[in-house]
């Protein structure tokens, strides 16, 4: 017999309050923040440079920087893989925005290749056919928590001397063959902002293995100098540099955050193995896949629509927000992440980041193609999923996750009252 859906006045599945805010506080972060706040040195401190070392220790990584942001490191990534003006930057048509404007911010220019519909990650098979003399770099996104093919891509990196720069913004603690994100490419990029697993407010973490490339990163974190805070500064700028450093209470957070990390992984995996038994068999939903020898983190669970078996192919993101807001009203939290194609984004389609038409124009007079239809699958994606996020991590448990299988079952089987 059908249930009414919250939505249409029955009840909820779960009730207002049950699902815990992320991330879980604890005597560990209030202990770290107050002894950074009484060791009176706020700005680049102690903590920053501890989170530096455990953070390498626990990725598995020679250096790493710490940021005030994943975009900072994604940026200095840019500049230490020696991209600049007109060079070419192979990246996803499908991401945050600004795992592709770090390429602007140094003049370089973008060129989009659309992502594979299982993994949601670069196609792999398209990379070759986005390639010219001035291609530099390909910036590979761990979209959601799932690691690219990383060893075919190095392949082709290798075989047309690029460099290949890891956004590994969302790829906390995820596996590849066995081996962690960030620790593939030239480079990588951690966030560690509120949503990310892990949290320190604000902020990121630029990692590499590379002497050379860990120095100039460091120049364009801190004013173009070559010594950091906690070194015998000369004040001399050596390059163009920005101001990307963390601070010191951000990075106490921090290592608490990290000191928990392994223990929230394993949480979620453990939740997300419970709502993957719960949704078995569910219609016209359909659930990420992983490959053999992924681990994902699950930073985002992704669920997609069947808009054809739906009989919604025609207008599936209006089909698709009534279901996300049907599942709000039942007490299930999704959101659809990243409603627009990157070509499309208003930044790509003015090719205007600079005034004047730079970088497009500066020097090099690119002809780079941002027609969205060349993006289809991006497009596809971008119309018909929506992500549980933060009620898969703890403090919420395998009783929270049983719950929301229960409310998404009960959406889709009633789905015919979503109709007009
Ligand atoms: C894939 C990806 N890249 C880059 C970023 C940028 O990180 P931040 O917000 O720390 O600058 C994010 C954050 O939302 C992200 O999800």
């Amino acid at each position: 017999m059908a249930v009414k859906l919250a939505i249409h006045g029955g009840p909820r599945t779960i009730e207002v309050g049950r699902i815990q805010p992320w991330p879980p506080i604890d005597d560990t972060d209030r202990q770290f923040v107050l002894k950074s706040l009484e060791s009176h040195r706020p700005s680049f401190g102690p903590n920053c440079e501890a989170l530096q070392e455990e953070f390498a220790t626990w990725n598995g990584n020679r250096f790493a920087i710490a940021t005030n942001s994943g975009t900072a490191a994604l940026h200095m990534g840019v500049a230490a893989c020696g991209c600049g003006a007109g060079d070419e930057v192979i990246v996803p048509a499908y991401s945050w925005s600004s795992s592709v404007t770090c390429v602007l911010h140094h003049n370089a220019i973008p060129i989009f290749v659309d992502i594979d519909w299982e993994t949601m990650n670069l196609d792999v098979d398209r990379i070759e056919e986005a390639i010219t003399p001035r291609t530099k770099a390909i910036l590979v996104v761990h979209l959601h928590g799932l690691v690219a093919p990383m060893d075919k891509i190095l392949a082709i990196a290798e075989k047309h001397g690029l460099k290949v720069i890891e956004d590994a913004c969302q790829a906390h603690g995820a596996r590849y063959k066995g081996k962690k994100a960030g620790t593939w490419g030239h480079c990588a990029a951690f966030s560690c902002n509120h949503n990310k697993l892990m949290c320190a407010g604000d902020g990121g973490l630029f990692v590499t293995d590379d002497p050379a490339i860990h120095a100039q990163a460091q120049m364009l974190w801190s004013f173009g100098e070559t010594r950091t805070p906690v070194q015998d500064r000369d004040y001399h700028a050596y390059a163009l540099g920005w101001m990307y450093r963390m601070n010191d209470l951000t990075a106490a957070f921090g290592r608490a955050q990290l000191a928990k990390l392994q223990s929230y992984l394993d949480q979620i995996q453990e939740n997300v193995a419970v709502l993957q038994e719960g949704l078995k068999g569910v219609s016209h939903l359909i659930l990420p896949t992983v490959p053999d020898y992924c681990q994902h983190n699950w930073y985002n669970y992704v669920l997609r629509f069947d808009m054809q078996s739906l009989g919604h192919e025609e207008h599936p993101r209006a089909f698709r927000d009534r279901i996300v807001r049907a599942l709000g009203a039942e007490g299930i939290p999704t959101s659809a992440w990243q409603q627009f194609i990157l070509p499309a984004m208003t930044v790509f389609q003015a090719r205007n980041a600079y005034g004047r038409g730079c970088p497009w124009e500066c020097r090099s007079s690119s002809q780079a193609d941002y027609s969205p239809d060349l993006f289809p699958v991006s497009q596809k994606h971008c119309e018909t999923h929506t992500c549980l996020v933060m009620a898969l991590r703890p403090p919420n448990g395998t009783d929270i996750a049983r719950l929301l299988a229960q409310g998404i079952r009960k959406v889709m089987e009633n789905v015919a009252q979503l109709e007009d």
